[in-house]
């Protein structure tokens, strides 16, 4: 079977929590296991040469969670940056952040800076962090810049387009690759939960009950293979259908014309 690589692969990295509690053990378990799992899928995607992995790792609603398990996410993502960087230019990875950087942390901002800084000419998958991320807001901030432009004369109302559009959200540099490809989301949760709305319009969809502190390589792979066999009709017709598929000879009667 010829795999069909997707560009572009986000993924909602769910179900540490429910892992941990089914052994009997704190939320945290799950955050700290969760943290492992990241290595394994980034170095498979760059392998299979994905030009953009996308990993939801805090959502702007992730805020409502108990102080204590917020800063032990923090401190895994920091952790993570700090251990991994070095790998992730030996990979030649790239990393980029989407979502409110003025919300997070000083200490969180300097390693993320630091970690990019390092990685920045590098040139071949780019691993996106999803971090105090929400499309909603995202759209938001969009439609305010823009028309912040359009009161200062830079750009017209109607000059918003499908492109132009692309250029105000937080993706914005992404170019022929923002859209998304293939949207994975694990922990049998079948939801999209505020990540990537615009940009995965067109997505494929693939629901896994694996939890994320489970996740591996192979499990991308599935991914993958699922993906390869979908058909992505963008709202036309299949390659094989023939003219005379889609028109049925139309026979005239006394009564009027009938198919
Ligand atoms: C995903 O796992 C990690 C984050 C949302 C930060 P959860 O913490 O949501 O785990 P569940 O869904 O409660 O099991
Ligand atoms: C989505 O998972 C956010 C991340 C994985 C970072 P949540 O666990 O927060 O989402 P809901 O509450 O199930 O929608
Ligand atoms: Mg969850």
């Amino acid at each position: 079977m010829v795999l069909s690589i997707p560009r572009h692969i986000a993924i909602i990295m769910d179900g540490n929590g429910r892992w941990a509690q089914r052994r009997g053990r704190p939320r945290v378990f799950g955050h700290v296991r969760g943290s492992t799992r990241v290595r394994d899928v980034v170095r498979e995607a760059n392998r299979l040469g994905v030009k953009v992995l996308t990993l939801y790792a805090f959502s702007t609603e992730n805020w409502s969670r108990p102080e204590a398990e917020r800063k032990v996410l923090w401190k895994l993502l920091r952790k993570f940056l700090l251990r991994d960087a070095k790998e992730l230019h030996q990979q030649n990875i790239r990393l980029r952040v989407i979502g409110e950087m003025e919300r997070l942390d000083s200490e969180t901002r300097l390693v993320l800076d630091q970690v990019m800084h390092q990685l920045c000419s590098n040139t071949g998958l780019q691993l996106t962090i999803a971090l105090s991320y929400g499309s909603k807001r995202e759209l938001v901030n969009a439609a305010r810049a823009f028309a912040q432009d359009c009161l200062e004369g830079r750009r017209q109302a109607d000059s918003m387009s499908e492109e132009l559009m692309e250029h105000y959200l937080w993706t914005a540099g992404f170019g022929e690759f923002s859209q998304v490809d293939l949207f994975i989301r694990t922990s049998g949760e079948q939801r999209v939960s505020n990540f990537l709305l615009w940009q995965a319009a067109y997505a494929e969809l693939v629901f896994t009950e694996v939890c994320w502190p489970d996740f591996s390589s192979e499990n991308l792979m599935d991914a993958v293979r699922e993906y390869s066999v979908r058909e992505r009709r963008f709202g036309g017709l299949t390659k094989e259908t023939n003219s005379s598929s889609i028109m049925a000879p139309i026979k005239k009667t006394k009564t009027g014309i009938f198919i």
